[in-house]
């Protein structure tokens, strides 16, 4: 099995590999731009980001445009073997925008209309704004559409935030019309009667804000509905110039990983490759490995935005990130790591903030290739050109992808839903949590995994795991009963099947539509606080062959076995002996409750049974030693298998009888393999096809 996608950009076919580049900052030093050519050569680069935050430059004064720098840019780039990802600079505005537009600037939700400054803070609905982006976007377009040096369209940067001024509100409401036609219905949906909320006319209705309305869920979840999609709205105006003159271009935008502001699941048909910018927090207060597998579930939600194909990893920091609250220092090892984790998961870039050091404003101490020292002589550099030198090696990787059997579910309007909840618990339910803890337990057996939202195909999997899966919209359930009736195998947990699309409580006993599948009637839901636990004890002979008692907590649902069979039982409290864990025969699959949150050492054995069960394959055949993990990419006739290391000491994998072949050193592996501390080998294998 597998796909071999194109390059992103044919023209290319070969690793990206460079970082945000900000030339239109050194203006006043021609030489600093020369300098940057013969480093970027140095450390291997081959693709710079620019233009992200340029538009005063490109465009000084209203209709007077500027182009000269960023032509001298874009040819000193192709005349030094190197591509531009051109972005449009629609993330920061000129100041001359603002004070002659004062529409553009967005309202906060307590209706103050912000000031000029900072950035990534437009009105999504103004139309002068989408007016003036397109002109921008227009001229760049016409300027570069035969340059050789443009590669990929860069739209915007990390597109977030809200705005609650006039035109935003109106054009809500005609969202609100378009969804609902009548406000009988958005009524009903909405269960406006609460607190006496009934709506008598369309502009009584207004975007939830902390000066008016919060408690309407109906109202939140349409409301971040909107947000997205009059993002998705002003990104379309974005492209649309750029797709005419320029089809054969690529378009990205950079996402931010599991970012809740946006259900980056409807953004993604809008581009043609998908970019996330990645700056987790290493060696601080959770091991590396901890913190390499909830990176690598963000790494593979961007893999499955698009059905397998590869993804740019758009920005990543060299060394430093200078907005953590301690900016600790990428250890040795790390770097290569790091960014060879985000190829294992299907990456087919490696790029950066920042390519150089600014010399003032808020970023100026944030990692970059080039630091202020200005030279090639530090660690950063060498270890940037070491990623460089490697990713030259891996050609035969890119399109390359992942066909895994086991997804996990994991859902932004289900994740909207449960916030918006008040109760079982307050604050953060968890629900990230949960699902990278069961994540976890595959990426330590080197199960490779997708992660996908609700609405995604199942079939092709074996497994489909859906922790807390608490809004279950319309075909869901139907569709995960058609995957266990043919004999897949499904997990769901407490906290299932509660809410509809409208987040209104399914009447007549969760798990809602999925109760006939999993065959369990959940009655309570029991929260503990923060460290009280109880445990479950499976059953005698049970037929997951669990044999010990587990400790549990946070979340207990007090559930009824209906059809399904009861695999384990509370052990304490007044639901000592209700079920814990049960299974269901449904067709020839089966699904599983777990009703209860527990920890790593259950999930590693029920799922150890649940995997061998279903013969879904490992990476590599024998266990993993702590702290590594292997993931791999195939193209169908190969088979690259990263091998990685997270702990900050020497481990030996064994890699089993197949015959391989290290891509880095060129030389043959066979049998087993020592990799040092924060150690990364990438090695080929023929694919079992
Ligand atoms: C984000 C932005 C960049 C930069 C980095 C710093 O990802 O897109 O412009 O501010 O953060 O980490
Ligand atoms: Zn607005």
């Amino acid at each position: 099995m597998g796909t071999k996608y194109p390059p992103i950009n044919p023209k290319f076919p070969h690793f990206l590999h460079g970082g945000d580049y900000n030339p239109d900052q050194w203006r006043a030093m021609p030489e600093v731009w020369e300098e940057d050519m013969r480093l970027m050569k140095l450390a291997h680069c081959n693709a710079m980001s620019v233009g992200i935050f340029s538009w005063v430059q490109l465009e000084p004064a209203e209709g007077q445009f500027d182009f000269g720098w960023l032509d001298r840019v874009m040819d000193m780039l192709a005349e030094n073997g190197a591509y531009a990802v051109l972005a449009t600079p629609s993330g920061a505005r000129p100041a001359w925008l603002s004070a002659r537009y004062l529409e553009v600037l967005r309202v906060r939700p307590d209706r103050q209309r912000s000031l000029h400054g900072g950035r990534h803070n437009h009105c999504f609905t103004s139309p002068v704004y989408r007016e003036k982006v397109r002109i921008i976007n227009t001229k760049l377009a016409e300027r570069y559409k035969d340059h050789p040096a443009l590669l990929v369209w860069h739209i915007s940067n990390e597109y977030n935030g809200e705005c609650h001024c006039d035109l935003c509100r109106e054009a809500f409401r005609a969202w609100l019309k378009r969804k609902y036609g009548s406000l009988d219905a958005l009524n009903l949906a909405w269960w406006a009667a609460f607190w006496s909320h009934t709506y008598t006319d369309w502009s009584q209705v207004e975007p939830p804000g902390p000066i008016g309305e919060m408690s309407v869920h109906g109202l939140n979840l349409d409301w971040k509905r909107f947000v997205t999609d009059q993002t998705i709205d002003f990104m379309k105006n974005e492209i649309a110039p750029l797709r005419e003159i320029t089809p054969e271009v690529p378009v990205t935008t950079n996402f931010m990983g599991t970012f809740p502001g946006l259900n980056y699941w409807r953004m993604a048909p809008e581009l043609d490759v998908i970019a996330w910018d990645s700056y987790p927090v290493w060696h601080q207060t959770e091991s590396d490995w901890e913190l390499a597998a909830r990176v690598a579930f963000v790494h593979d939600i961007n893999r499955c935005l698009k059905g397998g194909k590869p993804f740019m990893l758009m920005e990543s920091t060299p060394s430093m990130t200078n907005w953590m609250p301690v900016a600790k220092l990428k250890r040795p090892g790390m770097h290569l790591l790091s960014s060879l984790q985000a190829v294992a998961h299907g990456a087919d870039t490696v790029q950066y903030f920042q390519w150089r050091k600014s010399r003032g404003s808020s970023e100026k101490f944030h990692g970059a290739v080039v630091d202020h020292a200005g030279h090639e002589n530090t660690r950063v550099f060498r270890d940037v050109a070491e990623v460089g030198e490697a990713l030259e090696k891996l050609d035969a990787v890119i399109g390359a992808t992942t066909c895994p059997a086991v997804a996990i579910i994991y859902d932004w309007e289900n994740n909207w839903a449960m916030s918006d909840a008040q109760g079982p618990r307050r604050g953060d339910k968890g629900y990230l949590e949960a699902c990278q803890r069961h994540y976890r337990v595959f990426w330590e057996r080197g199960i490779s995994v997708d992660v996908i939202d609700m609405e995604q195909d199942l079939t092709g999997y074996k497994l489909v795991i859906a922790p807390m899966l608490y809004m279950v919209r319309p075909g869901v359930a139907e569709r995960i009963e058609q995957f266990v009736e043919a004999g897949g195998v499904f997990v769901a947990t407490y906290w299932s099947g509660v809410v509809d699309e409208n987040d209104l409580c399914f009447l007549g006993g969760f798990p809602g539509p999925l109760r006939r599948v999993i065959g369990i009637w959940a009655e309570e839901i029991d929260a503990l606080p923060e460290g009280e636990t109880n445990h479950i004890i499976p059953t005698a002979g049970n037929a997951l062959g669990l044999a010990r008692e587990y400790e549990i907590g946070y979340y207990c649902d007090l559930i009824h076995a209906e059809t399904a069979d009861v695999l384990a039982t509370y052990k304490s409290d007044f639901y000592a002996g209700r079920p814990a864990l049960t299974v269901n025969r449904f067709g020839v699959g089966r699904a599983y409750y777990i009703a209860s949150r527990s920890g790593l050492d259950f999930l590693r054995d029920f799922y150890r049974r649940v995997v061998d069960d279903l013969q879904i394959e490992p990476v590599l055949p024998a266990a993993l030693p702590e702290g590594v993990t292997a993931q791999a990419r195939t193209d169908g006739a190969q088979d690259f298998v990263f091998v990685m290391n997270f702990a900050p000491a020497e481990r030996t994998v064994e890699l089993g009888p197949q015959p391989y072949r290290d891509i880095l050193s060129g030389e043959p592996a066979t049998g087993s393999i020592t990799l040092g501390a924060y150690g990364v080998r990438v090695l080929a294998r023929a694919s079992k096809g």
